[in-house]
């Protein structure tokens, strides 16, 4: 029968290209579909177009979700130098930027011309712009209600992703079809996005906007010793995108600025050696100019050394080294790298990506309940879970 597949999978992104390109290449039927024309849209803009495909440091720390333990076995059977030896087999140069992070020396479309051609070598149909309007179980699998007609199959994979970034085909399908086969949701929340600020705050992140500095950000437990950028709408960079995934509305994140410098021992040893030095001067010594003079603004301080009291220079230093802010929310999905939450992981087999209590349904990458740090762990993520899946499918 024509219309009768032995896998159909929903999404064509990186999660959903390995599992076809794996499940074909055990001779499977497959159908991969996407509802978008243009597919891999994730990955083309990724990285700023260079495509950051995996992490050398890839360990199950490296993700947040409500089991920890349960994106272990997929990441050890597919790991970072696999998808390394399948990208040196295609001579796409790659290099290391920092933190283990892999990007590729020219360009993303070579990740997505490469999956493509896996894709037909693994004998896959590939189909774009196909809507999905129904799914239905019947004997042996599920029936499909398409824009291209009726289909069917024996394993169906939902590898539609997350909400991030709607306009390029993000859509809630996949947690739709969890709900529809009574599988529990972790709710999904904008992660690995930039976060926004209001009042004064706000006013001093817009005069700053552009600036960028190493700094240390933590919430709770939770720590990250990266870049952070001043964004008109608040504050932005690696650091900020990270601890973003772990902060909750309501809690205050704690901003070392100058992680590498006790401000008020070199406060306190200037005022000493230097009593003349302006205390504008001093702090510019330690970080951007413009940063520095927007401390001392904010914190009334100016003149000379000696015309401060250690008290003032404490707040000063705190100011620096231990600067309280309160986010008011995140940009949300418009701009977020990835979303958290997803199809709760105690629904699915780690082996095999399939639900428990519906056989032949699978998901695999993002709408998921895993959500890596930055870094090349999301799409490590997508392959090693795509790559498990299309083992059993
Ligand atoms: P993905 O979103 O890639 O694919 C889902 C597919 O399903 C899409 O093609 C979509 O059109 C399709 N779809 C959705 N709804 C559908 C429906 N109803 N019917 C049919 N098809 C449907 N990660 C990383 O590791 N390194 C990086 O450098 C970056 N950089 C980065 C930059 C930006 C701007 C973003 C937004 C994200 C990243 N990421 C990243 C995250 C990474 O892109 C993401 O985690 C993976 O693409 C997830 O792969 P999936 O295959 O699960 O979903």
């Amino acid at each position: 029968m024509p219309d009768s597949f032995d896998v159909i999978i929903i999404g064509a992104g990186a999660a959903g290209m390995m599992c076809a390109i794996e499940a074909g290449k055990r001779g499977r039927r497959v159908w991969l579909i996407d509802h978008a024309t243009k597919i891999a849209e994730k990955i083309r803009i990724s990285g700023g177009g260079r495509c950051n495909f995996t992490n050398l440091h890839t360990r199950p720390q490296s993700y947040l979700s409500q089991n920890p333990h349960f994106c272990k076995s997929a990441l050890k059977r597919y790991t970072p130098q696999d998808f390394i030896t399948l990208i040196r087999k295609h001579g796409i140069a790659f290099h290391e930027k920092k933190l283990g992070q892999l990007f590729c020396d020219d360009s993303a479309k070579q990740i997505i011309a490469m999956l493509l051609i896996e894709v037909r070598a693994a004998g896959v149909k590939l189909e774009t712009g196909v809507q999905v309007h129904t799914i239905a179980t019947v004997a042996g699998g599920y029936q499909l209600q398409t824009s291209l007609g009726e289909r069917s199959c024996a394993s169906l994979v939902i590898a539609t992703g997350g909400l991030s970034i709607p306009k390029i085909g993000a859509s809630p399908f996949g947690y739709k079809v969890a709900e529809q086969f009574g599988l529990h949701i972790i709710p999904p929340r904008a992660a690995l996005v930039p976060l926004v600020f209001d009042g004064a705050l706000l006013a001093r992140c817009q005069t700053l906007s552009g600036l960028s500095v190493e700094a240390e950000v933590r919430c709770g437990k939770q720590v990250f010793a990266e870049g952070l950028l001043f964004t008109h709408r608040g504050l932005s960079g690696p650091s900020i995108l990270q601890i973003s995934s772990y902060w909750q509305k309501g809690e205050p994140i704690v901003i070392n600025l100058a992680p590498d410098t006790n401000v008020l021992a070199v406060l306190k040893a200037q005022k000493q050696s230097q009593p003349k030095l302006h205390i504008n001067n001093v702090l510019a010594e330690i970080m951007p100019k413009r940063l520095a003079h927007s401390i001392c603004e904010e914190q009334r301080c100016s003149g000379s050394l000696a015309n401060l009291s250690d008290s003032r220079l404490t707040a000063l230093a705190n100011a620096v080294n231990i600067w309280h802010v309160m986010p008011v929310g995140t940009e949300g999905y418009r701009t977020a790298e990835v979303t958290r939450g997803g199809v709760d992981t105690r629904e699915l087999s780690s082996q095999s990506m399939a639900a428990s209590k519906q056989p032949g349904l699978f998901f695999i990458g993002e709408v998921v309940d895993v959500t890596g740090h930055l870094g090349g762990f999301n799409f490590q993520w997508a392959w090693s879970s795509g790559y498990a899946a299309g083992q059993y499918v």
